[in-house]
């Protein structure tokens, strides 16, 4: 669902300072147990960059952002980095990847766009794909400055996965408060 909080210079701005105390090493740390060093990892929305800068002292790491404002604040902040303009609902790219990193990212999509984008995760992931995904934890949805919100609970991420994906770990943990968050880890199903 489409707001244009993060499309403009002002949300990037407003957003990269509010984000600056934010940690997610111990998320990072959690993805770190299930993809080998140095695989092919896609960011989805990564915003400030903070979580690419960390994610790609380990793997290779390629960034994106739906928000042309992000990239080319990305690409300014990391000249040496790779930064796609990129929708996690449609993951329109020739890329393949060995993992799929979003932290926070998701969350911004309906049910059923979080429905189309993991069956384009099933195109992009290489066989044995694991991906790590992020969400508020809570029941609902909201619009919070202009912008969706769609909270997750173990069981809705659980129905929401299990299609396309074996369910590794789905763990609480806390960004602001204790147990407002919620990561899957998950590994790609495909017959071939
Ligand atoms: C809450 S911020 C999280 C940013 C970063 N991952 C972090 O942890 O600081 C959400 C990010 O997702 C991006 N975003 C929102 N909807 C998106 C979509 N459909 N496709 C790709 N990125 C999206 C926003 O531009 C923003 O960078």
């Amino acid at each position: 669902m489409e707001g244009t909080y993060y499309l403009s210079k002002e949300g990037v701005e407003e957003y990269v300072n509010m984000a600056k105390e934010v940690n997610s090493e111990p998320l990072i740390e959690k993805l770190k147990e299930h993809l080998a060093p140095q695989a092919m990892l896609l960011e989805l929305g990564s915003g400030p960059g903070t979580d690419w800068r960390i994610l790609s002292q380990t793997f290779t790491a390629v960034g994106s952002d739906y928000s042309m404002e992000f990239v080319k604040y990305l690409k300014r902040n990391n000249p040496a980095g790779t930064f796609l303009h990129l929708d996690a609902i449609t993951l329109d790219t020739f890329l393949r990847f060995d993992g799929v990193y979003a932290n926070k990212v998701m969350q911004h999509l309906t049910d059923d766009e979080i429905k189309r984008s993991l069956e384009k995760h099933t195109v992009i992931l290489n066989k044995g794909g694991v991906i790590c995904h992020s969400y508020w934890k809570g029941e609902g949805d909201e619009i919070h400055k202009g912008l969706f919100v769609n909270y997750q609970t173990e069981e809705s991420l659980q129905a929401l996965y299990e299609e396309h994906f074996e369910v590794l770990k789905i763990e609480t943990y806390k960004e602001f408060e204790e147990e407002d968050s919620l990561v899957i880890i998950a590994k790609v199903k495909r017959e071939e």
